[in-house]
């Protein structure tokens, strides 16, 4: 028997990034037609298929077509809570970057140093590996550090919360995104240089691995980033206006 939890129907006014917050299932429609739904989330489908010249009848049959299939059982994070997100976010995202990154740089070093004369562009690939690990790093870093706890103790009490410097949750989070959208432009860059992550004739094994590993890093980022711009994020910058509302309504 198939899933019988009822599916949303699909309008064409609805953002990318809350087609595929309701159904996870749909971003692999996206992602074969190239359509961002992370850091791009907050764009209208109909809208992002014209600039793409993709007719949204299509789209929209594909994405039917992935609606009428039994549910994969992946979670649905727009109702688990905050907290669970998170742990989900921390276990499955950036504990992985952590350990795999300086693999994927170590690799990126010896390529761009045995096939650079031949392949220049593997120079560049190194170079902006370097910083977007490093970069990336600093951003889990004060996600853990900062923002994901108080986010969390922001659910757990029902109270808004203030930042170190004062401000309210919305400012770290328009940092953060922010961050999103640069980590997102790097990976950008290197599928660009690499022809689409394709080996070329001349690859050896490393040259190979390399490829294949960042394109894995890339499609993890895209659900990493899509959980937390358009399900994390809003869910608390929500959760902090109503929190914020009932305690001016109190006094
Ligand atoms: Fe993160
Ligand atoms: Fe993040």
């Amino acid at each position: 028997m198939g899933d019988t939890t009822q599916i949303p129907s699909i309008s064409p006014q609805a953002t990318v990034g809350s087609l595929v917050a309701e159904r996870p299932a749909r971003a692999t429609v996206f992602s074969q037609y190239g359509i961002d739904y992370c850091c791009g989330g907050k764009r209208v489908l109909d809208e992002v298929c014209r600039e793409k010249n993709i007719p949204l009848a299509h789209i929209m049959a594909k994405l039917a077509d992935i609606d009428a299939q039994p549910s994969d059982g992946q979670e649905d994070w727009t109702k688990q809570s905050l907290q669970s997100l998170i742990g989900h976010i921390v276990t499955c995202y950036h504990e992985p970057l952590r350990k795999e990154m300086p693999e994927i740089l170590r690799l990126a070093e010896k390529v761009a140093k045995v096939h650079g004369d031949t392949h220049p562009e593997m120079v560049t690939v190194a170079e902006i590996f370097r910083r977007f690990k490093d970069e990336l790093e600093q951003h889990m870093q004060k996600e853990e550090m900062v923002l994901f706890p108080v986010i969390a103790r922001m659910e757990e009490e029902q109270a808004p919360q203030v930042f170190g410097c004062g401000s309210g949750i919305a400012h770290p989070l328009a940092v953060m995104t922010a961050e999103h959208e640069d980590a997102g432009a790097a990976l950008y860059k290197m599928r660009e240089l690499t022809n689409g992550y394709k080996p070329p004739q001349d690859a050896c094994n490393s040259f190979r691995v390399l490829l294949f590993s960042l394109e894995k890093i890339e499609s993890d980022m895209h659900q990493h980033v899509h959980k937390e711009n358009n399900i994390l994020f809003p869910r608390a910058l929500s959760l902090s206006n109503a929190a914020t509302a009932d305690k001016t309504g109190s006094i």
